[in-house]
C-alpha cells in the first residue's frame, strides 16, 4: 500500500492531499484564491505567490490531522505554471522530503490533471485518448502507457479556458468565467447566435479560440438586442463544438479506445454530457471537485511516478513552460 502526499501551487489553489494506492482519496484540501483575484477580472502572479506562501502551513496542518497513517513519498507540481507560485510548492515539498526523508516526486501539471480520472469511480486503462482542458491548455495526447504521452494537437492561440474567462469578462459576467457562463447560459438559447468553430473545418487537431472572442466582441458592438444569456449559451455552444469536432477527429485517427477529459473546463457540463452522448468510445472523467487545480490530482500522479521509480531529488527547479 502507497500512501502520497501531493502539492498543488502552480496557478491560484493552494491543494494538500494524500492519496492511497493512486487511487483513492484520503484527504483533499484545497484553499481558493478566486475572491482575492475576482475584483482584478483574472490572477496577479505575484498576489499569488504571496496567498499561497500565506496558506500552506495551515493546509498541511489541517491534511495531516486527519491523515490515515505515515507517508511513503512528497509529490509536486513543478511546471508548467507560474514561475512565484510554483516555487512556494516546491521548496516545501523539498523541505518536507528532506525533514521527513521521503522521496520527492516531481508531477508536470497536466499528467496531474490527467491523473485525476484514476480518482474516478471507473479509472481508465491504458491506452487512451486525453482532451486536457484548462485556463492555460487546450490539448488532444495520446497515452499509450503510464508517463508515456504524444501530444497530438493543442490551441495556436486562447486555451478553451481563458476564452470563457476573456467571454465573461466582455458579458460582464464575474471571474472566473467558466462556471459563470454555464450559469448565464442555462435561460439562453444556444443558436441565437451563428459563432464561428475556429479551425473546426481544418484537417488537423489544432484549436484556435482567439477568432470566437472577438466574434462576441463584435456581437456586443453591433448591439442587435440578444440578451447576455443568448449570448453565453451561443458562445458556450460554439466553444464546446471545437472542443468535439477535434475529438472526434482524434478518436478517429488513433482508434482510440477510450477517452480521459480533464481540466477545469472539464466541469462543464454539456462537454461532459456531449462528449458522453457523441464520443463514441467509453469517456472517463474526474469529479466535478477534481477538475479543477487540487493536490489529489498530484498525488495520484506522483504515486504512479514513485512505483515506476521515476522521483526527484532536491536539486528540482520549477519550470514554468515545460510542455508534457
Ligand atoms: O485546471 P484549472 O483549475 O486551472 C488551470 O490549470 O488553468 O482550470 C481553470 C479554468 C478557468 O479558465 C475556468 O473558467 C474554467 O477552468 N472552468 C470552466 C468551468 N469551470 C471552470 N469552464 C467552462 N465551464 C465550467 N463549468
Ligand atoms: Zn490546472
Amino acid at each position: 500500500m502507497s500512501r502520497v502526499l501531493g502539492i498543488e501551487t502552480s496557478c491560484d489553489e493552494t491543494g494538500i492531499a494524500i492519496v492511497e494506492d493512486g487511487v483513492r482519496v484520503a484527504v483533499n484540501e484545497v484553499a481558493s484564491q478566486i475572491d482575492v483575484h475576482a475584483k482584478y477580472g483574472g490572477v496577479v502572479p505575484e498576489i499569488a505567490s504571496r496567498q499561497h506562501t500565506k496558506c500552506i502551513s495551515q493546509l498541511l496542518a489541517l491534511a495531516l490531522e486527519t491523515s490515515p497513517g505515515p507517508l511513503d513519498a512528497i509529490a509536486v507540481t513543478y511546471a508548467p505554471g507560474l514561475m512565484g507560485s510554483l516555487l512556494v510548492g516546491v521548496n516545501f515539498a523539498k523541505a518536507l522530503a528532506y525533514s521527513w526523508r521521503l522521496p520527492l516526486v516531481p508531477v508536470h501539471h497536466l499528467e496531474g490533471h490527467i491523473f485525476s480520472a484514476f480518482l474516478s469511480e471507473t479509472p481508465p486503462e491504458f491506452p487512451f485518448l486525453a482532451l486536457i482542458v484548462s485556463g492555460g491548455h487546450t490539448s488532444l495526447v495520446w497515452c499509450d502507457r503510464p508517463h508515456h504521452y504524444e501530444p497530438l494537437g493543442s490551441t495556436r492561440d486562447d486555451a478553451v479556458g481563458e476564452s470563457f474567462d476573456k467571454v465573461a469578462r466582455l458579458l460582464n459576467l464575474p471571474y472566473p468565467g467558466g462556471p459563470s457562463i454555464q450559469r448565464a447560459a442555462e435561460n439562453g438559447n444556444p443558436s441565437a447566435v451563428k459563432f464561428p468553430r475556429g479551425l473546426g473545418k481544418a484537417d488537423s487537431l489544432e484549436f484556435s479560440y482567439s477568432g470566437l472572442k472577438t466574434a462576441v466582441l463584435y456581437q456586443l458592438q453591433k448591439d442587435e438586442g440578444h440578451s447576455v444569456a443568448d449570448l453565453a449559451a451561443s458562445f458556450q455552444y460554439a466553444a464546446v463544438d471545437l472542443l468535439l469536432i477535434k475529438t472526434k477527429l482524434a478518436i478517429q485517427r488513433t482508434g482510440a479506445p477510450r477517452l480521459v477529459l480533464a481540466g477545469g473546463v472539464a466541469a462543464n457540463r454539456m462537454l461532459r454530457d456531449r462528449l458522453q452522448s457523441e464520443a463514441g468510445i467509453p469517456v472517463h472523467m474526474p469529479s466535478i471537485a477534481l477538475c479543477m487545480d487540487n493536490g489529489a490530482m498530484i498525488a495520484a500522479a506522483g504515486a504512479s511516478r514513485f512505483r515506476h521509480g521515476l522521483v526527484g531529488d532536491l536539486s528540482l527547479t520549477p519550470q514554468p513552460s515545460l510542455p508534457l
